[in-house]
């Protein structure tokens, strides 16, 4: 039997989430793997929630999967409210996590800090998450001090691809490394319950997995982090470009849109759509429909 602490009705939490951190090789567990998705609107964070993924991420991934944007530098903070808000109508049981996007907590701490409040208020997040490590130090213990969890995320982040040049796997050299270690020290030492490794190759990721205290959530980083995490698109087949090495494709709900959308406009060109029982009729000559509503078939 597997072991999935959380409080009694079922609803993840950020103790809960602590609780599933992988404890030490060799000692006896079974704790399960904490799964993590992203979402970005009602219908997505419900399926997804319902299906029973323990963290949902609105992520600022948002920009290229949902808005069709070149990266995720041009995600404003009003947009990702909006999703925010639409996902957590969807959630009731997972952690919903809302990605700061860039810019919004880049300048001043202050207003970082209440750009970070408007997601818990305006939005109904749980959790933010923020790009970076040891610059992220003072920002991190701030959110964390005003009660907002924080998830980390280091190794590849996106908000950095111009400082990066690219999308690349990060970690690779041994300054490199050691680098990326320092960096998941510090969002630990920082506050935050959790971060995410993006990116790195799979030994560093299962050292720093071993040495820090907080659950680790890999996304291209291997499978002894404590958790996954993948984005939604790429995982059921509705994104447009090649899919990075990492992201397994489940499903291809693209394929099935494109499908039924050909069906639908063959049975309207074919005179097929609507069928006779998909009409609405006058009202009979009997009493009873001369009195019922115009809905004289019944219900919609
Ligand atoms: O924005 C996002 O979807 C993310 C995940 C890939 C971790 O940051």
């Amino acid at each position: 039997m597997s072991v999935v602490p959380n409080s009694g009705n079922g609803k993840v939490t950020v103790p809960d989430l602590l609780l599933r951190k992988t404890p030490a090789a060799g000692s006896h567990s079974n704790f399960q793997k904490i799964t993590c998705l992203t979402a970005y609107d009602y219908p997505t964070a419900r399926l997804v929630d319902e299906a029973g993924v323990d963290v949902i991420l609105v992520g600022d991934s948002l920009g290229m999967v949902v808005l069709g944007q070149e990266s995720t530098l041009s995600v404003t903070i009003e947009e990702m409210l909006h999703h925010t808000r639409a996902v957590r109508r969807g959630v009731r049981r997972a952690l919903v996590v809302a990605d700061m996007p860039y810019g919004s907590y880049h300048s001043d701490l202050g207003q970082s800090l209440n750009n970070a409040v408007r997601f818990v208020k305006e939005a109904g997040a749980e959790a933010v998450k923020v790009e970076g490590g040891e610059r992220r130090l003072e920002l991190i213990s701030r959110l964390t001090e005003a009660e907002i969890p924080v998830m980390g995320h280091v190794g590849l982040t996106p908000q950095s691809v111009n400082a990066l040049g690219g999308y690349r796997v990060q970690g690779k050299t041994a300054d490199a490394a050691e680098q990326l270690i320092r960096d998941a020290h510090a969002v630990e030492a920082a506050g935050a319950f959790a971060v995410v490794l993006e990116a790195v190759p799979r030994e560093l990721a299962a050292h720093i997995t071993r040495e820090l205290r907080i659950p680790t959530i890999g996304i291209g980083a291997g499978p002894e982090c404590d958790g996954q995490i993948l984005v939604l698109h790429d995982a059921i087949g509705l994104t447009f470009t090649a899919l990075p090495k990492f992201a397994r494709r489940y499903a291809n709900v693209g394929e099935m849109i494109s499908r039924t959308v050909r069906e639908y406009c063959d049975d309207v060109r074919a005179g097929m759509f609507p069928s006779d029982a998909e009409s609405y009729h006058a009202a009979r000559a009997s009493k009873e429909e001369k009195e019922a509503p115009v809905n004289t078939d019944g219900d919609w």
